[in-house]
């Protein structure tokens, strides 16, 4: 596996792999990997002749008083861990290679970006759109791949590269979970303990909406029963628990076919985030 900081270094190393007809598979990262993002590299790793990854804790998609200075940047673990998978390439900027000084320009993808996680966390999304837009233009991938967990994460992006004709698939797969049903992410690094357990109030919630939901209740009803599910654990702190439609995200007052049920709440100092789609399968 190569591992490379600049941006020239990527393109000399994907060109002749490009030129060659080989496919090429990207799963950007902010590190602190773990087997959900192992999972997306060896899904690519089948699907592509050749596998980059990024890893970049990205500014601009944390707010001031976000934790970004504290998100944890285990590099030596990371890279052996990619390379434990066969990631053939590792992109590894610094803040000044991805946003040199005088970079002015942002995405926003309007609407989908201002609800739900947006609604929280205004200036996520736009950061989030900006430097993978940037990384897509570095890597010119085939395939790019993304986990369910951030479902409104994935959507904008597929908004993102549909409105703006970028030249590559976005692949959404599903959520990898603890044996106890907890959504892995990164920042569950940060829960203590009993943290942990009341966290698992929200997979709890959403495995009880899909019961609701498979007995014909509606959605708004499942989305009440989701929140006083969540709010009822101690030391959980309920942001939202919507039944809404996948392409839009707008709330559901009768059923359809596919819905999405999205819940977040903060346990202690962390928030955490956690979807299930309901119907036929989406991606
Ligand atoms: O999901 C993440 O880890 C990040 O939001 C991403 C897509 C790598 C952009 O920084």
């Amino acid at each position: 596996m190569q591992v490379v900081e600049q941006i020239a270094a990527v393109r000399e190393v994907i060109a002749p792999v490009q030129r060659a007809g080989r496919s090429v598979g990207f799963v950007p990262t902010m590190g602190a990997l773990h087997r959900g993002h192992l999972d997306l590299m060896e899904t690519a790793r089948k699907e592509c002749d050749f596998v980059v990854t990024s890893i970049f804790v990205n500014p601009s998609q944390f707010a001031p008083h976000e934790d970004l200075t504290k998100y944890p940047r285990p590099k030596e673990r990371d890279l052996e861990l990619c390379q434990s998978v066969g990631v053939d390439l590792a992109f590894y900027p610094t803040v000044d290679e991805m946003y040199p000084r005088g970079a002015v320009t942002s995405v926003i993808v309007d609407g989908l970006s201002t609800v739900l996680e947006g609604a929280i966390r205004p200036t996520h999304f736009r950061g989030v759109t900006t430097v993978v837009a940037k990384l897509f233009g570095i890597v010119t991938a085939d395939r790019a791949y993304f986990g369910q967990k951030d479902y409104q994460q994935q959507l904008i992006i597929r908004t993102m590269t549909r409105d703006l004709n970028m030249p590559l698939e976005i692949r959404t797969c599903p959520t990898t979970r603890d044996i106890d049903g907890m959504a892995l992410s990164s920042r569950n690094a940060y829960l203590s303990p009993s943290e942990r357990t009341a966290g698992l109030c929200l997979s709890h919630a959403l495995q009880r909406g899909a019961q609701m939901a498979a007995d014909g209740v509606a959605p708004g009803v499942i989305a009440e029963a989701m929140q006083d599910d969540i709010e009822a654990t101690p030391g959980v702190v309920l942001d939202y628990a919507v039944v809404a439609d996948p392409w839009t995200l707008t709330d559901l007052t009768e059923s359809q076919s596919q819905m999405v049920a999205l819940v977040a709440a903060r346990v202690g100092a962390t928030r955490l985030i956690d979807n299930a789609i309901w119907g036929p399968s989406l991606y």
